[in-house]
């Protein structure tokens, strides 16, 4: 059987890590496309030559021309710009939407068969944008924020409980934003809810409200310490944990942005829930019972959602 194909649009910080870790983990032949010249052909061409002393099989090239992309059975879309310090994901929104349009056409035209999974932010609105311009069905596009969030929820409670990070199940819902909502009732270690680990003194409600709060500022920390851009080795293992559970038909529930159709109260927008990933994309949504403050959190991150897409909008009126 031929091996996959993934096309990854974008092939800056985030594109070229993408195409390291899925040769690396020999999930499919990777076409890295920009309009940056040489570029994508340059990162390619590069990660290729680390293939003997990997030693995966895999194909790698570089391109800026999007019939290069046909049939790609997995996009990822890092394309556009990303944030500086003291900026906010949506500072992005004006130049990022036009590139989903561009690409949102690409991939309608060469690949619309494929699962897409977009990183560009603001992350919850360009995710709808891509959606809308490409056409393509609802289940095959979504965007990835739930998993980089939750991972870096799970990075600080392994430390605050000096345990392992594989037993820690953290879970992030809502927008890819400040209003995110870490929800504490559903993350836990080995099973144990954090509530529950509160009572037995192994943190303490402070400290569990600033690991919270950190989880919400996490992109801009790694933003304010690099200085020249975004967060990118944790982002692209992310989205290639996704792809991989498409690719392999694994049914992983993974939170990530997902069209929701009355599901935990949101209907006709992108926004973080659980979701089931497996052959078919987006196969379910967890429509979980939030208690009454966790829904209050998730209305308010909800609401910014809308207020990003009225905002794209009102720039771009093929989208009203
Ligand atoms: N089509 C294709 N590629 C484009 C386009 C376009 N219309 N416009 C810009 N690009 C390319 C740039 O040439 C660049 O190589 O997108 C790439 C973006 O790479 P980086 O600037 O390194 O940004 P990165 O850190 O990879 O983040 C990409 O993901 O997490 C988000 O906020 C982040 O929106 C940003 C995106």
């Amino acid at each position: 059987m031929a091996r996959p194909k993934i096309a990854l649009i974008g092939a800056g910080n985030i594109g070229g890590t993408l195409a390291h870790l899925a040769a690396v983990k020999e999930l499919g032949d990777v076409v890295l496309f920009d309009i940056a010249d040489g570029l994508p052909q340059g990162k390619a061409l590069d990660i290729a030559e680390s293939g003997p002393s990997e030693g995966f099989d895999a194909a790698m090239s570089g391109t800026s021309d999007y019939a290069d992309i046909a049939g790609a059975d997995v996009c990822i879309v890092t394309a556009g710009v990303a944030r500086k310090p003291g900026m906010s994901r949506d500072d992005l929104l004006g130049i990022n939407l036009k590139v989903m349009k561009s690409v949102g056409e690409g991939i309608a035209a060469h690949a619309p068969d494929a699962f897409v999974i977009c990183i560009t932010n603001p992350l919850d609105a360009m995710v709808w944008a891509l959606r809308e311009f490409s056409g393509l069905p609802h289940n095959k596009v979504c965007g990835m924020a739930g998993v980089l969030d939750s991972a870096r929820f799970a990075h600080f409670l392994s430390e605050e409980f000096n345990v392992s990070m594989r037993d820690v199940t953290a879970f992030v819902l809502g927008g890819h934003g400040d209003t995110m909502v870490p929800s504490v009732r559903y993350s836990t270690v080995a099973g144990i809810p954090l509530p529950d680990l509160v009572e037995m003194g192994w943190t303490t409600q402070d400290k569990l409200d600033a690991i919270v709060q950190r989880t919400r500022d996490g992109g801009a920390e790694i933003v304010g310490l690099l200085k020249t851009g975004s967060a990118y080795y944790a982002p692209a293992t992310s989205a290639i944990e996704m792809a991989e559970a498409y690719l392999k038909d694994q049914k992983r529930v993974l939170p990530c942005a997902a069209y929701c159709s009355g599901e935990l109260g949101v209907d006709g927008l992108y926004v973080g829930v659980p979701t089931v990933i497996g052959a078919g994309g987006v196969e379910r949504i967890v429509d979980i019972k939030l208690n009454e403050d966790e829904q209050a959190g998730f209305d308010n991150s909800v609401n910014a959602v809308k207020g990003l897409i009225e905002a794209c909008k009102g720039i771009d009126s093929s989208l009203a």
